[in-house]
């Protein structure tokens, strides 16, 4: 696979998943606009590609505003020519309960997160549109978007919304013969450092070591790099009939992840009244659906106090 003569932006690309797409980018060919919010890891990013031989240049500036977008494709189009690629990959967290969550913190990660994929995707697909570029933009989910976790509220409303954004974008800009699909990465980043659940994991990462298999095949958990392929995968020719999907990806695995449809229909004629419900609630729905993401327990040799 070759992305030679590619043009992709990855957002949120000064560390971690985001600098692990870019570099796997670059790798693959593409010449890379690296964006973060801090100026130095931005400034390392790009450092880091241009030493292994590729070609990057950075945009310091926040994804949530329009006006960074647009500073995002027209970087793009005047240091190498175009876009082909788009990765909205910037984030933060601002976990809480729900009872305890500021109107702060659900703006700040919805601006971030939902926004930030809406500005730039609606910026990089008029792009491609007008300048009739079969793109391909991937957008980054969490299985929390898809689950639901404890204490994320602003998160979990994010990352279903791009699911549902990528949907929708997917049906518009097909005849565009752009792909928009989303990602759904676990690894070790600094997002997941300080969990005690996955000391192991990153004690081994640490040292340089491979995850145990726990952590790799059970869990779907392992290093940035592991996600990397994916994203290059989904940026080529290859995968140009590859459209409006969610595939997760970590360790050794990968997986689809299902959109929802109903799973079980009933009738009753003259509609479901309440008192058609009570009598007859249970047997038309069927069992109901579980929510969250359950965890097996550590095995003891990875368990860390
Ligand atoms: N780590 C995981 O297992 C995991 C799982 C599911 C989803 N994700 C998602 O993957 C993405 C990257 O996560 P990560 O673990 O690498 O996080 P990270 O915190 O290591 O990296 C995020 C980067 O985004 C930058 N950033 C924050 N706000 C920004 C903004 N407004 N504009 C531009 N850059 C901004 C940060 O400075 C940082 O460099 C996020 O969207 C996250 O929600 C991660």
């Amino acid at each position: 696979m070759s992305l030679d003569g590619k043009v992709a932006i990855v957002t949120g690309s000064g560390r971690g998943l985001g600098l692990a797409y870019a570099a796997e980018l670059a790798r693959q060919g593409a010449a890379v606009v690296i964006n973060d919010v801090d100026a130095q890891t931005a400034a390392d990013a790009v450092a880091s590609i241009q030493a292994a031989g590729g070609k990057a240049v950075a945009v310091v500036a926040p994804v949530g505003p329009t006006s960074t977008a647009q500073e995002l494709v027209k970087t793009a189009v005047d240091t190498f020519g175009g876009l082909d690629i788009l990765v909205t990959n910037a984030g933060i967290l601002r976990d809480t309960v729900l009872w305890k969550m500021s109107d702060d913190d659900f703006d700040a990660v919805i601006g971030v997160h939902l926004r930030g994929t809406f500005t730039c995707v609606r910026e990089a697909a008029t792009y491609m549109r007008e300048n009739k570029v079969a793109g391909r933009i991937i957008c980054i989910g969490s299985p929390t978007g898809q689950r639901g976790n404890f204490g994320q509220t602003n998160y979990a409303a994010a990352k279903a919304g791009i699911v549902g954004m990528v949907r929708t974008w997917a049906l518009e800009l097909k005849r565009a013969g752009i792909s928009v699909n989303t990602v759904i990465p676990v690894a070790a980043t600094a997002m997941t450092a300080t969990v005690p659940y996955f000391a192991a994991a990153t004690e081994a990462e640490e040292k340089g070591e491979t995850m145990p298999s726990f952590f790799r095949h059970d869990l779907g958990f392992g290093t940035s790099d592991d996600v990397a392929g994916l994203i290059a995968y989904l940026a080529s020719d290859a995968a140009a009939d590859v459209t409006g999907q969610a595939i997760g990806v970590g360790g050794d695995r990968i997986q689809m992840w299902s959109h929802p449809e109903p799973i079980t229909t009933s009738y009753h004629e003259g509609g479901w009244s309440t008192e058609a419900l009570e009598t007859g609630f249970a047997d038309a729905v069927g069992p109901l659906q579980s929510v969250g993401e359950s965890f097996p327990p550590l095995p003891d040799e990875l368990t860390r106090s």
